[in-house]
């Protein structure tokens, strides 16, 4: 096993449904941190895709009056596309209807059938297609599923079982002793919530679903959609590249999927034969979102389509935007109103304004060259006082410029590497003040008049700061980072193909170069 690995995952998505900007949500924040391990050199396996099997999906089918297999295609290929559109750059798109996943899942599965894990018994229950799975009469409201609005059917037939008990007080040690990191803490204490409230063997087949992978030793029945979909974490990268990439470090799931993927799933495994070790890393549950408060639901009309979200703001400013609402690991509310103010406030009047003044003024005070520093002199790379205004204090003495940019990647990389992407987004946007602050006190404008060397060297701070910006926008807006590269003067291919320890040091910039402003990095939205 290569130590230099990082496997991450998404939920495959129902293609019930076109893609929405819930699942956007997660597929943007995965593709951010496995661009961020790549910039770390890290052999990454980045796995996202859609499940495809179920009554939900052969409902959807013959609703569209497609066969499921069709249907799947369609779908599927939405998925696709809607992930190109928003740059997001899975190393596999894994489907479970492919033929390979299904031989694999049928393996997997008769193993646990040959260990005897798995057993047959009569089984009655309420079952919400919507939801794919059982739920309790305590679940219901009006006698309905409160999240899909409609009666959940009685299932009254015999099914296969997996020993589910027998592997409890194991998974409940790994996730008690932190082998396998369920995060934040929020997450953690539900799944031992969980434990301790108890939980039952569940069903892994269905007799009256067609629409799925056939049980090899009962063939009237088809493996449950969730089991098929857990193993595509376990199929993906054998079908891809053999096992070097297990076991996956980061899964990624929204809270609604918790405890299939906190207790039902690392049980499969320690049923297979998994050592606790070779056991998924970590578990990273992000929150739910609302729409303007509101739960977001096609009754509602209010389901927002991440295709349209890139037709109004672009690539980039998607990926920003969507990250941008509210932290991570918590519940929050996404509003296009809001989505509007943050590009107006930190990309246009931020980000892409503080590139245009900079390279405005190398442009008018020096034929576009990026100046030469010539002085270490104190008041112009002094930053303390600056950054203190912006609210925040980033040094406890003056600070050089330096000192200001390997702190601000120190904050950086914990912030990335702890997944809080909001807060690095504020801290980025923080840093973005700091230098119009640094402009408006320094007037390099101004200074060039009076004292031409020590505006060069305000300039060059500030030229090579915003390399540094680059840097730092590079996993959340490729394209952006790439543009700024480039109007700074640099080969942004060439640029990248730095080691980003070498990338994050200062002086990178090398003075004498030409920059060359192209156009705004994000047009202003009325
Ligand atoms: N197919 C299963 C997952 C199987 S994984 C082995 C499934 N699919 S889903 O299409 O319903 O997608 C669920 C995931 O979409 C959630 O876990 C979450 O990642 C994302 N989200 C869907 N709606 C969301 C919000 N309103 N807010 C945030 N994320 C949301 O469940």
């Amino acid at each position: 096993m290569s130590t230099n690995k990082f496997y991450i995952t998404t939920p495959i998505y129902y293609v019930n449904d076109k893609p929405h900007i819930g699942h956007a949500y997660t597929t943007v924040a995965a593709d951010i941190l496995a661009r961020w391990q790549k910039m770390n050199d890290k052999d990454v396996f980045f796995l996202t895709g859609t499940d495809e099997h179920g009554a939900k999906v052969a409902e959807a089918a013959e609703k569209a009056l497609k066969k499921p297999q069709e249907f799947c295609n369609e779908m599927a290929s939405l998925y696709q596309v809607t992930w190109e559109k928003l740059n997001i750059k899975p190393s596999y798109f894994i489907r479970t209807t492919n033929p390979e996943h299904e031989k694999l899942a049928v393996a997997f599965l008769s193993r646990l059938y040959e260990k005897g894990f798995l057993y047959e018994k009569d089984y009655k229950g309420l079952y919400c297609i919507g939801c794919e799975k059982f739920l309790t009469e305590k679940e219901l409201v009006e006698g309905k599923c409160p999240d899909h609005n409609r009666e959940p059917e009685m299932v009254l037939e015999k099914n296969w079982f997996f020993n589910l008990k027998k592997f409890l007080p194991e998974v409940k040690e790994i996730v008690a002793e932190g082998k396998i990191e369920i995060e934040p803490d929020t997450a953690y204490q539900e799944v031992l919530g969980l434990f301790k409230q108890g939980l039952e063997d569940f069903s892994i087949s269905r007799r009256k679903v067609g629409w799925g992978i056939k049980v090899p030793w009962d063939p009237d029945q088809t493996f449950y959609v969730w089991v098929d979909a857990l193993l595509n974490y376990w199929t993906a990268p054998q079908i891809m590249k053999g096992k070097k990439y297990w076991p996956p470090d980061v899964h990624l799931i929204g809270k609604d999927i918790l405890k299939f993927h906190c207790v039902y799933w690392p049980a499969m495994l320690l049923a297979y034969g998994y050592p606790p070790e070779e056991l998924p890393n970590k578990i990273f549950v992000h929150g739910y979102f609302a729409i303007n408060g509101q739960k977001m639901s096609k009754t509602l009309g209010n389901v927002i389509d991440p295709n349209d979200l890139v037709e109004k703001f672009g690539v980039d400013a998607t990926r920003y935007l969507l990250v941008s609402q509210f932290p991570f690991g918590k519940d929050g509310n996404i509003s296009q109103d809001r989505m509007k103010e943050i590009y107006n406030a930190y990309l246009v009047n931020g980000i892409g304004n503080l590139l245009r003044r900079v390279l405005k003024m190398v442009e008018k005070d020096f034929n576009g060259t990026i100046p030469t520093k010539k002085q270490e002199n104190k008041e112009i790379n002094c930053l303390s006082i600056l950054a203190l205004k912006s609210g925040k204090r980033v040094t406890t003495d003056l600070a050089d410029f330096k000192d200001f940019i390997s702190e601000w990647w120190v904050g950086y990389v914990k912030k990335i590497e702890n997944l809080e992407l909001f807060e690095l987004l504020d801290w980025m946007s923080t840093f973005v003040s700091v230098l119009d602050m640094y402009i408006e006190t320094h007037k390099p404008f101004q200074l060039v008049k009076v004292n031409r060397e020590k505006a060069a060297g305000v300039l060059y701070n500030l030229l090579e700061s915003l390399r540094h910006l680059a840097w730092m926008l590079l996993p959340f807006m490729p394209e952006t980072a790439d543009e700024i590269f480039e109007q700074l003067g640099l080969e942004s291919k060439k640029e990248k193909e730095k080691q980003l320890e070498e990338a994050i040091k200062w002086g990178g910039l090398k003075s004498g170069n030409k920059i060359k402003p192209g156009k705004s990095l994000f047009p202003r939205i009325q």
